[in-house]
């Protein structure tokens, strides 16, 4: 591990959601669902279903539940390797037919096992939001406080999926009436297979058999008396009727998913990012501990110095080195560290790098980041800012690849102080006026590498500093601006 650049996350910042994911679902089912033993539907029967592209290929169902927000599988995002080639078609039962909408944001459920397949649920935000009318509309969720379904309750699937295992998909949408197994029961059949069966899950079939999901119905419905009560998540093997299809509860979800969507006004958005582009945040530097660990990110503010978060450079400056001018984490153009600048860091999570070595000349793809003016150059609220990194991606942590390979941004706004300061309140953590906050009015980044940038317009704002949990809660930055004056002490500039 050491001749190699292994990012850690570092302090208290859990790191989720966009970006490159690598999962090998196919080891466990995970990622298996079909309707097999349907019937074709007719033309508008099932308006809330829609179907998940990667380019123009279908890999996934998913429900409409808002104008906005589609329901579907969280390891239905782990099928595609860039988040922005995904679409959704809409408004058709024809799986090469229907309006396009691009997927803009993803929410892949904080506790998603790409492993065992707990918590398989995600939302996802479509552009532009759909227009309602007979062939596209939401499926109501269940009511707050739902009973479940009754064991041999009656129960429709419908998909594109596979007619049989390995068969084809079907190109018409087809639908089934299955019935609610007993839990216990469930639990029992998948355990012989090594499968847990959690209560966040529901479990249906046939009674007589030759019915259910197969490969290419994950993410779509479960409906009983047209409610979405469940998520197609997977099956053990949909030729073999002794194993129900299993998928996550929507009535467990129900909070998680108000959360999401509840809330959320027109224009603003989940988690949006992408790929940085190459010398599109030419100051973003990695920085690497012990020669090859990669522990943070940084921003270069001048020839011979980095900004960033005092947590990330505890040590003697000679541990660490920095590394500018790449996509890629670890590589690039390298600086050792010569020395570093505190404040007291119990208060004031900055710090500057002194290096070694200057940078002779800027490119394109290494360049000092503007500073904020002066000490009170404080964002708006609600300003769309930027945060980059290389940071973890926490559905990935349990699989192989465990970080971003290309720099990744995400695009948050930033939160009203008194209110950001009122939610830390409730976790004795207190803000002060040295820090902003950004994420979303409902939460946070979850995404980044402790020290990394924060930029409005160009300008470098805040250092991530950390967040308490990651879905709900907004991401705290030290606030550069606060600390201008002290930054040209050191630094000249
Ligand atoms: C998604 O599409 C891209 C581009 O064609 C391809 O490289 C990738 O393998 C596809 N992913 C899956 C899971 O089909
Ligand atoms: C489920 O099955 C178990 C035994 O397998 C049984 O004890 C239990 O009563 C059943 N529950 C329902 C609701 O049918
Ligand atoms: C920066 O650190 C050096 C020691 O490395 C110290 O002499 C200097 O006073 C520090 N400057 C500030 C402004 O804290
Ligand atoms: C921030 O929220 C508080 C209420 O919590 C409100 O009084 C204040 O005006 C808001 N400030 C801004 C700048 O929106």
């Amino acid at each position: 591990m050491h001749s190699s650049c292994y990012p850690t996350i570092y302090i208290a910042l859990f790191l989720l959601l966009t970006g490159l994911v690598h999962t090998n679902v196919g080891n466990n089912e995970i990622s298996a669902e079909r309707v097999v033993g349907g019937t074709p539907v007719t033309k508008g029967k099932y308006p809330s279903q829609v179907c998940i592209k990667n380019y123009s290929s279908p890999v996934c169902a998913a429900t409409i539940i808002s104008k906005k927000y589609i329901l579907t599988a969280a390891h239905c995002y782990a099928r595609t390797q860039y988040p922005e080639y995904l679409g959704v078609t809409a408004g058709s039962i024809n799986i090469y037919e229907g309006d396009f909408h691009s997927i803009m944001g993803i929410i892949i459920h904080d506790d998603f096992d790409s492993q065992t397949g707990e918590n398989d649920i995600a939302i996802m935000e479509v552009h532009p939001p759909f227009v309602f009318g007979p062939n596209i509309r939401a499926a109501p969720l269940p009511a707050f406080g739902a009973k479940d379904p009754a064991v041999g309750t009656v129960a429709t699937i419908i998909g594109w999926g596979e007619t049989k295992s390995g068969g084809p998909m079907s190109y018409l949408l087809l639908e089934a009436q299955i019935e609610i197994r007993n839990h216990t029961m469930c639990r029992e059949v998948y355990a012989a297979v090594k499968n847990v069966i959690f209560p966040s899950q529901i479990c249906a079939n046939d009674a007589v058999g030759g019915k259910g999901t197969c490969n290419g119905d994950s993410g779509g419905p479960l409906f009983i008396d047209g409610v979405l009560v469940g998520v197609a998540s997977h099956i053990q093997d949909c030729d073999v009727i002794r194993y129900p299809s299993v998928f996550a509860r929507v009535s467990y979800y129900r909070d998680w998913i108000r959360t999401y969507t509840g809330s959320v006004e027109e224009g603003v958005r989940i988690i949006v990012g992408g790929h940085a582009f190459e010398g599109e945040y030419p100051s973003m530097i990695g920085i690497v501990y012990d020669k090859t660990i990669f522990i943070c990110g940084g921003t270069i503010i001048s020839e011979r110095h980095v900004l960033t978060s005092a947590y990330c450079v505890k040590e003697k400056p000679d541990n660490y080195a920095i590394y500018a001018g790449s996509l890629k984490a670890c590589s690039g153009d390298r600086h050792d560290v010569l020395k570093r600048n505190n404040t007291d860091p119990s208060k004031n999570n900055i710090a500057i790098l002194e290096l070694v070595n200057p940078f002779n000349v800027w490119s394109k793809l290494s360049q000092p980041a503007v500073l904020p003016r002066g000490k009170n150059d404080v964002p708006a609220v609600a300003s769309e800012t930027a945060l980059t990194g290389w940071g973890k991606l926490k559905i990935i942590t349990d699989v192989g690849s465990s970080y971003a390979n290309y720099l990744f941004v995400i695009y948050l706004l930033t939160w009203n102080q008194t209110e950001c300061e009122k939610f830390y309140a409730d976790f004795d953590t207190e803000i002060s006026s040295g820090q902003i906050c950004a994420g979303y009015h409902f939460g946070g980044a979850c995404y980044g590498d402790s020290g990394g940038p924060l930029f409005v317009d160009g300008v470098v704002v805040g250092i991530l500093s950390f967040a308490r949990g990651c879905a709900t809660n907004p991401t705290v930055f030290t606030r550069v601006s606060y600390y201008r004056d002290w930054i040209r002490e050191i630094a000249h500039v």
